[in-house]
């Protein structure tokens, strides 16, 4: 029973440091790497020209989330033309580094997140995959908690209207009502977790 509940204990301490079965990213190698792209992304308050939206903050987001998003800006399966040629000319070596790095920025801060109480039935349907806090559960889905309302609430569109066509998420933003869009971009932006991180 003791020694059940001690394996139990060990697999949960060491699941979260499960490396996938690809290029390890250098956390090292990434800050280098990732100096330019905070001239926007670590800049507080950096805007997308059109349509007007915060640039994302990518301080302690998931590993491998960033790696997915870099691959398909590269490969143009996600579009956008300014991450496209940012990431044109990555190799899969330097999204890993960069991912490395950028996941370990403010990371007990997200590992901590917390919703001081806040609760939030609508978001009850996301928190499967996005976690209680807002924080993922998994190191391939993004972590929403902290992230700007204004740069969530144009994701949802564009899963919704099918600008962006990831199959699992465009099946989620189906399902919420029109008026729940706005508010669901709101409550996650208000949780603590992601950081904008300022180039060093
Ligand atoms: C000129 C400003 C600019 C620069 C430089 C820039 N980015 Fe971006 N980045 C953006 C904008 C704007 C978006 C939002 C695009 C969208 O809505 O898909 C974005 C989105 C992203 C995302 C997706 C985040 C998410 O939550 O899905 C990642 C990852 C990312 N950038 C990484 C980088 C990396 C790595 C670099 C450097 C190699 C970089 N960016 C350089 C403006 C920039
Ligand atoms: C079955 C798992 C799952 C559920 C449930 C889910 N999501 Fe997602 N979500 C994902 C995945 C996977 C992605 C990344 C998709 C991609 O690469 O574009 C994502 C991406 C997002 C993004 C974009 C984040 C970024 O940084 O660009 C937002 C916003 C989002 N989800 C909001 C929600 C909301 C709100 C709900 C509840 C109504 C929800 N999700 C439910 C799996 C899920």
């Amino acid at each position: 029973m003791k020694i059940v509940a001690i394996v139990a204990t060990l697999l949960l301490a060491v699941a979260p440091f499960a490396q996938p079965a690809h290029a390890e990213g250098d956390a090292a190698a990434g800050k280098d790497l990732a100096y330019t792209c905070l001239g926007c992304h670590g800049i507080e308050g950096y805007r997308n020209a059109y349509p007007s939206y915060r640039v994302p903050k990518l301080g302690g987001q998931k590993a491998g989330y960033l790696e997915i998003a870099l691959q398909g800006y590269r490969a143009g399966t996600r579009k956008h033309p300014t991450m496209q040629a940012q990431a044109t000319s990555l190799t899969d070596q330097e999204i890993a580094d960069i991912s490395a790095y950028l996941a370990s920025i403010g990371g007990d801060t997200v590992a901590a997140g917390g919703t001081d109480g806040a609760s939030f039935d609508k978001a009850a349907a996301c928190t499967a995959c996005h976690g209680q806090n807002g924080i993922s559960v998994n190191a391939a889905w993004p972590t929403l908690a902290g992230q700007h309302q204004d740069y969530l609430l144009n994701s949802l569109i564009q899963y919704r209207d099918g600008t962006r066509g990831d199959p699992i998420m465009a099946a989620q933003a189906a399902l919420i009502a029109e008026e729940d869009v706005a508010l669901l971009a709101r409550y996650f932006s208000s949780l603590e977790g992601l950081e904008t991180t300022a180039p060093e």
